[in-house]
């Protein structure tokens, strides 16, 4: 590509637009804070905040991210959970509130396991996707879901 003049080198007002826009876009799907898939090593001194289940919240929040929950649900606590294909998980572990699990089975700490692991045997025809999660993995994302009060 030929340039010529000063406006070659310098980025022009356009170009400048458009470097904030992606700046702000990369901040939003950030929420703001810079959570990577990377393990943050104060991690392991924390306890586990969870219902006394066997996950971690922390890895069940990561997984959230990197396993692309975020894409599809709101989530309360987890930075970039704003999609809006499925419905918002707040309050997902308050039974009274959510009697069952997408209109199928009774919202019990097992079915919500169940479901994250493979929701087309639980509702076949269902729109959430199976996304293949270790028995581990399953355990730490029950654990994040159930501080959904
Ligand atoms: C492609 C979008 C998509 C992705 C990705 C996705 N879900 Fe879903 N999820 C849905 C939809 C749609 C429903 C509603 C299903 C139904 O009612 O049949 C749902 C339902 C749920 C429910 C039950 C909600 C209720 O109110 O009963 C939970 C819990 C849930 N998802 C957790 C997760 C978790 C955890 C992950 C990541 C491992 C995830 N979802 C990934 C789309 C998605």
């Amino acid at each position: 590509m030929i340039r010529t003049g000063s406006r070659g080198r310098m980025a022009g007002p356009r170009e400048g637009l458009l470097v904030l826009t992606l700046a702000a876009l990369l901040l939003a799907a950030c929420g703001g804070a810079p959570q990577t898939g990377v393990a943050n090593p104060n991690q392991g001194a924390q306890p586990a905040a969870s219902g006394g289940g066997p996950g971690d919240v922390n890895n069940g929040r990561q997984l959230f991210q990197s396993k692309g929950c975020i894409a599809c649900h709101v989530a309360p606590g987890v930075p970039g959970a704003s999609g809006t294909i499925g419905p918002n998980l707040t309050g997902i572990a308050s039974t009274t509130r959510r009697r069952e699990l997408a209109g199928a089975i009774p919202n019990t700490p097992e079915n919500l396991r169940r479901w994250v692991q493979d929701p087309q045997s639980v509702k076949p025809g269902t729109m959430m996707p199976k996304l293949g999660l270790s028995d581990k993995e399953a355990d730490d994302i029950v654990a994040l879901l159930e501080t959904f009060k």
